[in-house]
């Protein structure tokens, strides 16, 4: 594929298809991956029929690396200006009682997919010396999460993988940017196991905003709103331990 394009994981639902719409209003073309064939299919049709962009979709489980690898290998060899590594999710309950297979692909999914997709397209982008690389973290990067201890790690991951990764291309023209939203209007929390907790929640369209601004100032990182940024920032003042153990009282599972 020779024209440049935007690719957004994780666009059958929530903040993909809202990442995706932009990028559509921005008249990129795009290529969608998740793995809800129906969906993507539908979301796809919608942005072709309402943008006139070129939009390529993709079946893909990305939390195994065999259901990964022919897309990431597709991936390395396009045209890629801007990679929105959104697919992520979250598994709320106790460590020792979570499935493991479950846990496993979490990381591999939440770490792994968005690692294995960042090298793939980074090389060519700093050759360019332009491109823009988006990861999706979370307020959860900022404390240690009892009750969603995996989570929190691999967004923490994502985090410092992203701000190490900005600093190292700072003079190439490639972006790098965490995008860290607090709880968001999406079916990750359903996704997650408890749909119930943390209700007071922000519109998608207000973290592709927040994002778009930070990658227009090439920051590092962004948290998505003023109680979100408070939080993320309080994280800060208080010990780690007591932040950790905090967290099964809001998610109510304590
Ligand atoms: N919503 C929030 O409150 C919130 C807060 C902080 C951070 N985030 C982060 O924001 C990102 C987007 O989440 P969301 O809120 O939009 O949740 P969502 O509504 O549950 O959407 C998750 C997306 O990821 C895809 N996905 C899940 N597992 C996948 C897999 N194995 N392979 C490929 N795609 C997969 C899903 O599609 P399929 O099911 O079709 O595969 C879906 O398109 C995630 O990284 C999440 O951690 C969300």
């Amino acid at each position: 594929m020779h024209s440049p394009w935007a690719v957004v994981t994780g666009a059958s639902a929530g903040l993909g298809v809202h990442y995706a719409e932009r990028l559509a209003e921005q008249g990129s073309n795009l290529i969608l991956a998740a793995r809800s064939a129906d969906k993507l299919a539908d979301v796809a049709d919608d942005l072709r029929r309402r943008h006139g962009v070129t939009v390529e979709v993709r079946a893909v489980d990305l939390a195994t690396e065999a259901g990964r690898a022919d897309f990431v290998d597709e991936i390395r060899g396009t045209h890629v200006h801007t990679l929105i590594n959104n697919a992520g999710f979250a598994s709320v309950g106790s460590f020792s009682e979570l499935d493991a297979d479950r846990v496993q692909q979490e990381v591999s999914l939440n770490a792994g997919a968005l690692t294995e997709l960042t090298h793939a397209v980074v090389g060519p982008m700093v050759a360019r010396g332009r491109g823009a690389i988006v990861n999706v973290s979370s307020t959860s990067a900022f404390q240690a999460m009892a009750g969603m201890a995996v989570y929190a790690a691999t967004k923490g991951y994502v985090l410092q993988f992203s701000v190490g990764l900005w600093a190292e291309l700072h003079d190439t023209g490639v972006r790098v940017l965490a995008v860290c939203p607090g709880p968001t209007d999406t079916s990750f929390f359903a996704n997650a196991g408890n749909d119930d907790v943390l209700r007071r929640r922000r519109r998608p369209e207000q973290v592709i905003d927040a994002t778009f601004k930070a990658l227009a100032e090439h920051r590092p990182f962004v948290v998505d709103g003023a109680r979100n940024k408070l939080v993320a920032f309080s994280n800060r003042l208080v010990p780690r331990s007591f932040a950790a153990r905090l967290a099964p009282t809001y998610l109510r599972i304590a």
